[in-house]
């Protein structure tokens, strides 16, 4: 896969990477998850040079880190650039949820918080060092200076390379620049949630920060994989989302089937129309789908060969926005 580096600084990674939530949690809650085919999934990423594998405490809690863990064991840690994430806690899977209105979930951006946790994750990861360690939410009890230069003491001992932040505006990432150096900004991005396009992308193209889309395929919805509510699985975090009520899809089905007929025409899969479209933002934007399926994974990897062609990139911009809020 063709490379680009993390932020203007950082180290080479793959065009897309890899999110493992899915792996462990939020979706698909009722059917029972195959470890090992999702280890399987992470070292044929690796095999296609999608390096970034990002992971967080959060995820299962604490679970997903132990399978990243497991994949990487045995000689894999040296192939990846591993990402983790810290400062979100939860008992319920509603805390991945950025708007964080879930009595589930709570943010601890206290220093002795951060301090205690990156041990665990490394923990977990079986490895000495993260090469990005990522506050998944600036806690609003907090000062935002103090959680982050906790952060940078982790970079300081050694035990994380980089750090980032998520779901951030403007005015965070340049009160965290200010004590240490930001090298990513992790938020959802897609042809359906473009909130960053205003002006978190833009002042990252400014200073060199990478941007990492999450959620990039709208959760599954973009690629295709849903008709009706009733396809989602029982008890799947996506049932409570406001996009994916019966209504709201039926209405949102518009927009794959517009990115459904650009993939005709490119000859190719709505899953690679929409990183394709998220490639197109720029170099320092690298995306992490997430997937536990292998042929969903080559399926992604393929879109870093996708050259959109500027009719078919006016015509994603032109998409109308959803229906449904994203939380
Ligand atoms: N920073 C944050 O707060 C935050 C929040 C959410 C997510 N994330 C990160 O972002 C990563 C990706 O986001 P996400 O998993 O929420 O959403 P996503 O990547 O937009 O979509 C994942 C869903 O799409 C399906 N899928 C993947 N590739 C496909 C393909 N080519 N064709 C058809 N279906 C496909 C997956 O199926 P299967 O799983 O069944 O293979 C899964 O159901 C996560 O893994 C996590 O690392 C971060």
């Amino acid at each position: 896969m063709r490379t680009t580096t993390l932020g203007s600084t950082g180290p080479e990674v793959g065009v897309i990477g890899l999110g493992c939530m899915g792996m462990s949690f939020s979706y698909d809650m009722e059917t029972p998850r195959d470890d090992a085919t999702s280890i399987s999934v992470i070292h044929q990423a690796l095999d296609l040079g999608m390096t970034l594998i990002d992971t967080a405490d959060a995820y299962g809690p604490y679970t997903n880190e132990e399978l990243v863990g497991r994949a990487l064991a045995g000689g894999q840690r040296d192939r990846a650039v591993l990402a983790t994430k810290v400062g979100l806690l939860n008992d319920s899977v509603e805390a991945a949820n950025p708007g964080n209105s879930s009595p589930g979930a709570s943010r601890d951006g206290r220093p002795e918080h951060i301090r205690a946790s990156i041990d665990g994750s490394l923990r977990r990861l079986g490895t000495d060092h993260v090469d990005l360690y990522q506050l998944h939410r600036v806690d609003p009890q907090v000062p935002l200076e103090e959680t982050w230069g906790a952060m940078a003491e982790t970079v300081a001992a050694g035990k994380a390379r980089r750090l980032g932040l998520s779901e951030v505006t403007v005015e965070e990432i340049r009160r965290a620049q200010a004590v240490h150096a930001v090298t990513s900004v992790q938020s959802e991005l897609s042809l359906w949630t473009r909130d960053a396009l205003a002006e978190v992308l833009p002042y990252c193209r400014e200073q060199g920060i990478a941007f990492l889309p999450f959620s990039p395929l709208g959760r599954g919805f973009l690629a295709g994989r849903f008709s009706s509510f009733d396809d989602l699985p029982q008890d799947d975090f996506r049932r409570g989302l406001p996009r994916f009520q019966q209504d709201a899809l039926r209405a949102n089905l518009a927009i794959v089937g517009r990115v459904r007929q650009i993939a005709g025409r490119a000859g190719t899969t709505p899953a690679r129309v929409a990183l394709a479209w998220l490639l197109a933002q720029g170099r320092l934007v690298v995306p992490i789908p997430g997937t536990k399926t292998p042929k969903y994974l080559a399926d992604n990897a393929g879109a870093a060969d996708i050259q959109l062609d500027a009719a078919d990139l006016a015509e994603l911009d032109a998409l109308p926005a959803p229906e449904g809020a994203r939380y």
